[in-house]
């Protein structure tokens, strides 16, 4: 997980920011954003392009001159906001309040990856950026960008509309997308030379953690199958291994993520291992990974 660096400590903050790469066109896109007040800005780009650190750096930019600004995290495996295979919708103040950020809002995805879920990717992302409540709304998205990543992330044009999207690409790798919706307003930026490649063993790692932080503070809840809701899935089954679910409130608002662990047939109770408040579940999205409370991913249903 990308951490958002440095802030609200201070000269350490400014040290770490002083790390970043800011290559003259990022400062130049920021400048235009802010002058024009283009509002809602979606960043695109392949895996480790930098998607995270350009988020990073455009949102304290526009702190800095002073402007409240709305972060739409809809990277679902790489999280910078909110627990894996959600998207979160989260605010900041001050740049020293970027690194304190929590979510204000989440939609349950399902999974860590886009596929298979294209349409909760594009429902939540578009549901959140709608929900934003700022002059500046920062929408980050997954590094899957070709084949069924390409259809996605046009949809997700489609449905969000951003007033300015920022491509960060390495030569032509993005063309067929940016070309297919070049009647948008389009930034298309290099990667820093200080951009670096995760293993798919540390991207995993990333997940597993953040996994891990988020079931921490879970304990298991115990709740009449009558009283919950089931959506996601036509005919809900007990699963034999845990499995990752969304839960909601009685408004249908995404309030986290909750591991099936048993549905004890005999007593018609579902047990749940989750760190939000029993009394405000009702209802169940399934999603299709199973999970360990530790974090470990055991393949999808
Ligand atoms: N401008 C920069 N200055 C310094 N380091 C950078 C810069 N851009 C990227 N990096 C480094 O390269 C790595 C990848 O960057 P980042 O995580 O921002 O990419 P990403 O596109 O968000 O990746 P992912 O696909 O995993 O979400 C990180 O370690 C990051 O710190
Ligand atoms: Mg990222």
């Amino acid at each position: 997980m990308t951490e958002w660096p440095g802030d609200g400590k201070g000269e350490k903050g400014k040290a770490v920011w002083s790390e970043l790469d800011i290559p003259a066109a990022w400062e130049q896109s920021a400048a235009a954003i802010l002058r024009h007040r283009w509002r809602k800005i979606l960043v695109l780009g392949a895996i480790d392009r930098g998607k995270s650190t350009y988020c990073v750096f455009l949102s304290r930019y526009l702190l800095a001159a002073g402007h409240r600004i709305a972060f739409v995290d809809a990277d679902i495996g790489q999280k910078d906001l909110g627990p894996p295979a959600t998207v979160a919708l989260g605010y900041a103040e001050t740049p020293q309040a970027l690194a304190a950020m929590t979510p204000a809002a989440l939609y349950f995805v399902g999974s860590v990856t886009p596929a298979g879920h294209l349409l909760p990717m594009v429902v939540g992302t578009k549901l959140l950026v709608e929900a934003a409540r700022a002059p500046f709304v920062i929408i980050n998205t997954t590094g899957l960008v070709h084949g069924i990543g390409q259809v996605l992330k046009g949809y997700k044009i489609e449905a969000v509309q951003p007033d300015v999207i920022v491509a960060l690409s390495q030569g032509n790798e993005l063309h067929a997308l940016t070309r297919a919706y070049s009647t948008y307003r389009i930034f298309h930026l290099a990667p820093s030379p200080r951009a670096r490649a995760k293993t798919p063993e540390q991207r995993r790692a990333a997940r597993e953690l953040a996994f891990y932080r988020y079931f921490q503070a879970a304990s298991d809840v115990v709740l009449p199958r009558r009283a919950l809701l089931f959506q996601r899935t036509p005919a809900p089954v007990a699963p034999d291994k845990p499995l990752l679910c969304g839960v909601a409130d009685r408004r249908n608002r995404c309030l986290g993520l909750a591991l099936l662990q048993d549905w004890d047939v005999r007593h018609d109770t579902l047990t749940l291992r989750t760190p939000v408040a029993a009394e405000r579940i009702r209802v169940v999205q399934y999603g299709d990974l199973y999970l360990t409370p530790e974090g470990h991913e055991l393949g999808r249903r």
